[in-house]
């Protein structure tokens, strides 16, 4: 019997996400070397991984930008057997104020990913794609079928033009693909030894609530109370990291053990319900015992009304199915939002 251990390249490996991942693919059994060069994350991840996890796994600050650094990763990894590609940068408003970077650092980062796995000829990725591809959807819940909607930010594109880089090349090439649109992961692991790390003043709903409920800001600025929702706030499908990891394992698997399969294939990575800001509130509230103030505010500009997925694909096809509620995912980024204010 073959008892190697597979080894799985995991970029952006230090960051919120692909920390969580990597957690999982240890405990599923993978070796797991990052390639991150810690423009959004920092070198502690590293060790929290391994007191969470038991195993120290390799790291290379590396720019996935820089092709010649990430080809020496390629030479001296050479048990690799797929990768996983989260390295990118996610801030929607500072893509709108610097599109080069953005376009630069995710659509040459995926490239030259892609091209070192098919010269080296490990042809399996696993894609961060983002339920940003659907804009404003028509239908709901978003299916893996409803339409791609033009993108409302640079960083919106990357992901869609990344998607269509994957799917050009898939169809020319070895390359077999799986990318995973995630809907709005928040929560941290269950140690509270790693978690989300937003850098300056937070833009996403979860961490301003766990920094406004800790003191860091006053108060929580909910954007706008009069969309077309039951309390007039707006929807998204909020979904445990947790889940979102386990959602990479139960990807990578397929690529590795089902040979039948289209060479390009998306799923959506969501509960399949959605949450209005204030149920997210009271939710907190509920699961932590702390009060949290708001104010209404005017309505964000670019914001969606309301989007959540429908995750039939991935829970038959892909064999994943989210567990954790929205009151774990809140207990578990208040637990990881008091852990880090003991350390920073
Ligand atoms: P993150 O910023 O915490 O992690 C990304 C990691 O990639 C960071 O550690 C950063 O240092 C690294 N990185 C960035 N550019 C790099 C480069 N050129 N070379 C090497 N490393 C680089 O973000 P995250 O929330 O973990 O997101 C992971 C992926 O998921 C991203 O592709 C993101 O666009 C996508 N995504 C995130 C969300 C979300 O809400 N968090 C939603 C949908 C999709
Ligand atoms: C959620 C809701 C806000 C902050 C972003 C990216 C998207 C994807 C997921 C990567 C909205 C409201 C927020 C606050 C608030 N990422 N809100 N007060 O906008 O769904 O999506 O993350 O691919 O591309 O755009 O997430 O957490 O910013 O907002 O009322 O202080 O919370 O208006 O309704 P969003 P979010």
């Amino acid at each position: 019997m073959n008892t190697e251990k597979k080894t799985i390249l995991v970029t952006g490996g230090m960051g919120y996400i692909g920390s969580h991942t990597t957690v999982a693919l240890i405990e599923q059994g993978f070796d797991v070397v990052i390639v991150d060069n810690l423009s959004n994350s920092s070198s502690f991840i590293l060790e929290r991984i391994q007191q969470i996890s038991g195993v120290l796994p390799k790291f290379y600050q590396v720019d996935c930008c820089d092709k010649a650094a990430l080809e020496k990763v390629f030479i001296q990894e050479n048990s690799i057997v797929a990768s996983i590609h989260f390295a990118a940068l996610k801030a929607v408003g500072e893509s709108v104020e610097k599109p080069m970077l953005y376009y630069k650092n995710n659509l040459v980062s995926l490239m030259n990913i892609i091209e070192l796995q098919l010269q080296y000829e490990i042809p399996k990725l696993v894609f961060s794609s983002s339920c940003t591809v659907y804009g404003e959807p028509d239908f709901l819940p978003v299916t893996e079928k409803s339409e791609i909607k033009p993108a409302t930010s640079p960083y919106g594109n990357t992901k869609q033009i990344g998607e269509e880089i994957i799917l050009d090349i898939s169809r020319n090439s070895p390359l077999q693909a799986i990318a995973l649109r995630y809907f709005n992961p928040v929560g941290a692991h269950a140690s509270a030894l790693i978690g989300e790390l937003p850098n300056g003043t937070p833009n996403n709903l979860v961490p301003y609530i766990t920094q406004t409920a800790i003191g860091k800001q006053p108060y929580l600025r909910v954007f706008g109370n009069d969309y077309n929702t039951p309390d007039g706030t707006c929807i998204r499908d909020y979904i445990h990291v947790v889940d979102v990891a386990a959602a990479h394992v139960a990807a990578l698997n397929r690529l590795l053990i089902i040979p039948e399969r289209p060479q390009f294939e998306f799923f959506n990575i969501g509960t399949g319900n959605g949450n209005t800001v204030l149920e997210v509130i009271h939710a907190f509230e509920n699961a932590t015992g702390v009060k949290l103030p708001y104010q209404i505010y005017p309505r964000r500009d670019g914001d969606i009304e309301k989007v959540y997925a429908n995750t039939d694909l991935s829970n038959n096809v892909l064999g994943w199915k989210s567990n954790l509620n929205i009151e774990q995912m809140m207990a578990s980024a208040w637990a990881w939002e008091q852990k880090l204010s003991t350390i920073k």
